[in-house]
């Protein structure tokens, strides 16, 4: 059986690290494009070079010709600017726009048929947009927020219950950044809710809230640390793990960023909910009821992510 074809878009930070864990994983042969001449490359290469050390045989390719990703199964995309400190998510608005068209062109032209994962900021607006651009069925596109945003809220839950982070499970919702909306009733250690936890004394309501925070700011708070980049390892995980439910068919319930048809009293536009992932892209969108306190919050972060649209739509006026 030929191997599958990951084609990543981006060779930064992300865009390799995705190169790394593709090849270890051995998902299929990987190849990794950029504008900039030389540094897919020299990534390739460095990567391949893993290979007899880790003991993976896919092959590694860089490129900067959109030919080279003709007959990918999966696609994704980081290419474009990361936040710098000091920069909100939505000043990158601008330049990240430009580089969905070129992107969502070169898809178009080279590998229609792939399942695209877009993780460029801001992502809930470059999702769409990428989409837009790309023309594919909008259930072949989807945006990674959710499975890192979670990821997050677990790794705090663990810490602050002092238990693995597997069986720490964690509901989010909403656009990626300030206005994400974890769901504390959905959250369980080992299937008991978070309120059940609070009751049973293992934590207060004050400190679960401040995870929430914590959660909703943790972008920034790896920003502010690294100061000349933004996170990578657990983007790129993220991912991944969105690729693999692609590629293996695992119908994953997992939360990403999709185009909701009236679900959540949202149409046509691109918002973390849960959804299953499968080899028929996004089979299904999970809708569950939402308190009160979450459905207002939801709708915070979906009127953040329609003002993103609208700001886009003034920026290239041949977005819809
Ligand atoms: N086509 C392809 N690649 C491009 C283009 C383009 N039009 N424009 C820029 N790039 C490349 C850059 O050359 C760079 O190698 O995208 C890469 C981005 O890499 P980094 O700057 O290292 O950013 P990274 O940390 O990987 O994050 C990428 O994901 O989480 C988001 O906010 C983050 O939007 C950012 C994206």
């Amino acid at each position: 059986m030929a191997r599958k074809k990951i084609a990543l878009i981006g060779a930064g930070n992300i865009g390799g690290t995705l190169a790394h864990l593709a090849a270890q994983k051995a998902l299929g042969d990987v190849v990794l494009f950029d504008v900039v001449e030389g540094v897919p490359q020299g990534k390739a290469l460095d990567l391949a070079q893993c290979g007899p050390v880790e003991g993976f045989d896919v092959s590694l390719k860089g490129t900067n010709d959109y030919a080279d990703i003709a007959g990918a199964d999966v696609i994704i995309v980081t290419a474009g600017v990361a936040r710098k400190p000091g920069m909100s998510r939505d000043d990158l608005l601008g330049i990240n726009l430009k580089v969905m068209k070129a992107v969502g062109e070169g898809i178009k032209t080279h590998a229609p048929g792939a399942f695209v994962i877009c993780i460029t900021n801001p992502l809930d607006a470059m999702v769409w947009a990428l989409r837009e651009f790309s023309g594919l069925p909008h259930h072949m596109v989807v945006g990674m927020a959710g499975v890192l945003d979670s990821a997050r809220f677990r790794h705090f839950l663990a810490d602050e219950f002092k238990v693995s982070v597997q069986d720490v499970t964690a509901f989010v919702l909403g656009g990626h950044g300030d206005t994400m909306v974890p769901v504390v009733e959905y959250s369980t250690v080992a299937g008991i809710p978070l309120p059940d936890l609070i009751k049973m004394g293992w934590s207060s309501k004050e400190r679960i809230d401040a995870i929430v925070a914590r959660t909703r700011s943790g972008g920034g708070e790896i920003v502010g640390l690294l100061k000349t980049g933004s996170a990578f390892y657990a983007p790129a995980a993220s991912g991944i793990a969105m690729a693999e439910a692609f590629l293996y068919d695992q119908k994953r319930v997992i939360p990403c960023a999709v185009n909701l048809t009236g679900q959540y009293g949202v149409d046509n536009l691109y918002v973390g909910v849960p959804c299953v992932i499968g080899a028929g892209g996004v089979e299904r969108v999970v809708e569950i009821a939402l308190s009160d306190e979450a459905k207002a919050n939801f709708q915070v972060s979906v009127d953040a992510v329609k003002e993103l649209l609208v700001a886009c739509r003034g920026i290239d006026p041949s977005l819809g």
